[in-house]
């Protein structure tokens, strides 16, 4: 499918291995994954080395205070997805974030009390126990030793550990630990984290009770007060990961693995594709103005839906089965005028019932076998709530931002949310994350996913697009520039370059406001050649961002 004449036309070279490939937004954390795939292990053994690693050399989003998504796919063509999302701690209610005159306050996603119960610990353990094959502690070690021996801060880190810790000194384990306490960290020096490398000793050693209970659910409880944390040594207890049955949908071919609720992430990226079906995306041209338009109605019209009707489903009923019935899809794909935009005020969700830097990471990994792992976790905004666990070394999210504080009022990714998402003891925030695998005629052929709020839904969308339609490589179709539609606001942002100025008139003259923004995600993808080697598309984004493999 990668024809080589096409190869000359990409926007970089794509990185090509035989049997193994690890990506992820930091290439130290990539090795690590790719020697545990040296050393026998899986692509589960490798997902959960990756995702610790992380923690200890991307801390703006690895994560062990936050949480997350799995899709699974092994080589046979089974599947799950694994939610090991936070949830709201027990104390936690509806109007917690609304002063007294019910406006919405910054304790959502500023200090202690805006993070929800960590499940990345309590999802790598049961991901592990269920799949792994190497020892926990095997795959644990690798970021002890990180944590422990340090790592040279890259440029990006030092600035943004600088930037974190100056302005929060309010936090005293951040300004000390990540500031050291105003003797900023500089790009090359080594940064050891002993704390860290004690807590992941305490992972290593006792799995996920090394976490939830004892010395680090203590750590994490005092960390609480001052500053009106709620999460209590019970919340950290009770715990648990989900194992979810993974969505399926198709388009032109490919079958498609995703994430359900509580991720809307798969929902409206399988309800764009089944929107769509029949356009023919290839003639109309990769950002024509015509293609934009199409598809940012598209969008408009799914976000308008996740909106109004998702959320944790183990709260509310989230009518999936509607949302994708394929009549509903055909019919919302009637409502779009090909010569105008429909402006969101009058687009509303369509079933008939009754600025500051922000940051997740993804990685995708395929293993010898061909076993698959697609991951996106975080910690919400880039470090999360800025909350350092003093004597545990990292940081807490701030993931309870994205329920409805207040029904109309936008969050910190300005999404307008519903009743759907309102805050409840023990419910997951509803998220946008898309971890993301596609097989054609059984077999594996591409894995991918990307941080960025709401906007990763359609960076998927659009990485996908690029392979299966537009014929891009694995990294011309993560390069390529990006778009993005939520319906509210009613605006297109575009990164630099993603359109000429004659394709910006011609979708003005339809009526959209057009914005142009920063760049759009991070997506890591591996595409399976018809050989079965392993392409990889590594986001130039991040600076630190890299792949490994053999
Ligand atoms: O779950 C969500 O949708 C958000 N908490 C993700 C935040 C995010 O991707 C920030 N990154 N760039």
């Amino acid at each position: 499918m990668i024809a080589t004449a096409l190869l000359a036309l990409q926007i970089g070279a794509t990185q090509r291995y035989q049997k193994v490939a690890v990506v992820s937004d930091q290439v130290l954390a990539s090795k690590v994954g790719a020697d545990i795939l040296r050393k026998g292990g899986n692509a589960i053994d490798a997902a959960v080395a990756t995702g610790f690693a992380l923690e200890v050399v991307h801390p703006a989003a690895g994560n062990i205070g936050g949480g997350g998504f799995m899709v699974y796919r092994s080589a046979k063509g089974e599947t799950f997805a694994l939610d090991y999302r936070e949830t709201a701690p027990g104390k936690a209610f509806r109007e917690m974030y609304l002063d007294k005159n019910g406006n919405p306050t910054s304790e959502s996603y500023l200090g202690p009390k805006a993070s929800g119960v960590p499940g990345t610990v309590a999802g790598f353990y049961a991901a592990h126990q269920k799949y792994g094959k190497l020892k926990w502690r095997d795959v644990v070690e690798p970021s002890v030793q990180l944590a422990e021996r340090g790592f040279a801060i890259s440029p990006s880190l030092a600035d943004g550990l600088k930037d974190l810790a100056s302005k929060n000194k309010q936090f005293k384990g951040t300004w000390r630990i990540f500031g050291r306490s105003g003797n900023f960290y500089k790009a090359g020096e080594t940064f050891r984290q002993p704390e860290l490398a004690k807590t992941l000793e305490r992972i290593r050693d006792k799995g996920q009770s090394g976490f939830y209970e004892g010395e680090t659910a203590q750590a994490i409880v005092d960390t609480m007060n001052p500053g009106n944390g709620i999460i209590t040594l019970q919340d950290l207890k009770n715990y648990k990961p989900e194992w979810r049955k993974a969505l399926t949908g198709s388009y032109q071919g490919y079958d498609i693995v995703t994430m359900p609720p509580p991720s809307s992430g798969g929902a409206v990226l399988l309800m764009m594709f089944g929107m769509l079906k029949n356009d023919n995306l290839k003639t109309m041209g990769f950002n024509s103005a015509a293609t934009v338009h199409l598809e940012a109605e598209t969008m408009r019209r799914c976000f308008a839906d996740r909106a109004e009707y998702m959320g944790d489903p183990g709260f509310v009923e989230v009518p999936l089965l509607k949302l994708l019935d394929p009549n509903y899809l055909a019919k919302r794909r009637s409502e779009i005028d090909l010569d105008h935009a429909s402006p969101s005020s009058l687009t509303k969700s369509g079933l008939n019932l009754g600025n500051e830097k922000q940051q997740t990471t993804h990685f995708s990994i395929v293993d010898a076998d061909g076993n698959a792992v697609s991951n996106t976790y975080t910690l919400n905004d880039s470090y999360g709530s800025k909350v350092t666990v003093d004597k545990g070394g990292f940081l807490l999210n701030n993931e309870m931002d994205d329920f409805t504080s207040k029904p109309g009022s936008p969050n910190r990714y300005n999404l307008i949310q519903g009743e759907a998402n309102a805050i409840k003891p023990g419910k997951r925030p509803l998220s946008s994350m898309t971890p993301t695998i596609l097989s054609r005629n059984g077999k594996l052929f591409m894995v991918v996913g990307s941080p960025g709020g709401p906007t990763i839904i359609n960076t998927v969308f659009e990485a996908i697009l690029n392979v299966t339609v537009h014929n891009m490589t694995a990294q011309g179709a993560v390069t390529a520039p990006r778009f993005h539609h939520q319906w509210l606001p009613d605006e297109i942002h575009y990164e630099p370059f993603a359109f000429t100025n004659d394709t910006l008139a011609i979708l003005k003259s339809k009526g959209h406001t057009l914005v142009k923004g920063g760049g759009q995600g991070s997506c890591h993808v591996i595409v399976i050649g018809a050989n079965g080697e392993r392409y990889v598309g590594c986001d130039p984004r991040l600076s630190t961002a890299g792949q490994d493999g053999y």
